[in-house]
């Protein structure tokens, strides 16, 4: 199997690209830390204010804490969606997608992965970035795109017939339970599991149980590395995210995979950042 020693001399080049932007991209995170204060203290914080950086999850936080003032919560709300929207299309978002996949397929280039399984795959914008860079590159390992609410299965259709060298498959899974029978008849060794932003909305014991399947993960996540919150992390818990604390994950971490690392460590300490956002573990 592949070591951490060696995962890091192949993608050395991909850490000094992610660091360097995540450095730049997240630079004024503790002005948008006191804006939320700000916030979730009931002031009117207008948009002049705000780093440009922060100007969608501001959106959001702004909307999410205009429901609940009134009681009332809805996914459906046009505002909402929209921000939703906009931040699937946002260049942060189209350069993690591009890192996770780039990143997974280095590694599965060297570790001799016979099965992609993606997890929370939503509308497939993360699985879209994957097949294309599968297609370009010739890569004919099986992929198997999950996602615990069942319009993955649609969602993904629409791209299967774009890549019909590529063999993909659509399950159900919902990573706070065992992966099911079928989804682990299906897999052939070794396995590496990716994601973005979906263990957030599931929490922190869907680890063990993507271990069941996973030798390697590539895992985008927002994992909270220094155990402080702040008032955006609070706000977003009315939406079902969950703060990923590293402290509960290492011992799972530990008990699941023969070593893990954070790739982007360098950020965090460069910035004093609360957060890491790329986890990868191996058996
Ligand atoms: C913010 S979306 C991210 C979608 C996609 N990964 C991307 O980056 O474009 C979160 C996704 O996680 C999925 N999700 C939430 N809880 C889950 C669970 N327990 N098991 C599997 N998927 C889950 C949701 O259905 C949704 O598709």
């Amino acid at each position: 199997m592949i070591t951490r020693d060696e995962i890091i001399d192949k993608i050395a080049d991909l850490e000094k690209e992610y660091v360097d932007f995540m450095v730049e991209h997240f630079t004024d995170w503790e002005v948008w830390a006191n804006i939320s204060q700000r916030m979730a203290d009931g002031e009117q914080v207008g948009e002049e204010e705000i780093p440009e950086a922060f100007l969608l999850e501001y959106k959001l936080i702004r909307v999410i804490l205009k429901m609940d003032a009134v009681g009332k919560f809805d996914w459906n709300n046009p505002e909402l969606r929209e921000i939703f929207g906009k931040l699937a299309q946002s260049p942060l978002y189209y350069f993690l997608a591009e890192m996770v996949t780039e990143i997974a397929l280095r590694l599965a280039r060297h570790a001799g992965v016979k099965t992609f399984v993606e997890i929370g795959a939503g509308r497939g914008n993360l699985t879209a970035t994957m097949l294309q860079k599968m297609d370009g590159n010739n890569v004919q390992t099986d992929l198997i795109v999950t996602d615990a609410d069942s319009i993955v299965v649609e969602n993904i259709a629409r791209l299967k017939d774009r890549y019909p060298r590529i063999n993909i498959e659509t399950m159900l899974w919902d990573i706070n339970t065992s992966p099911p029978d079928d989804l682990i008849g299906k897999i052939q060794h070794p396995c590496l599991v990716y994601e973005r932003a979906s263990i957030l909305y599931a929490n922190i014991p869907a680890v063990e149980n993507i271990a069941a399947i996973a030798d390697i993960v590539v895992f985008e996540d927002m994992y909270n590395y220094t155990g402080k919150l702040y008032a955006y992390d609070e706000i977003v818990k009315k939406i079902g995210a969950f703060p990923l604390f590293y402290r509960e994950m290492k011992p799972l971490l530990e008990k699941c995979y023969s070593d893990h690392f954070m790739f982007d460590l360098r950020a965090q300490q460069h910035l004093g950042y609360p957060n890491t956002t790329m986890l990868i573990a191996l058996k």
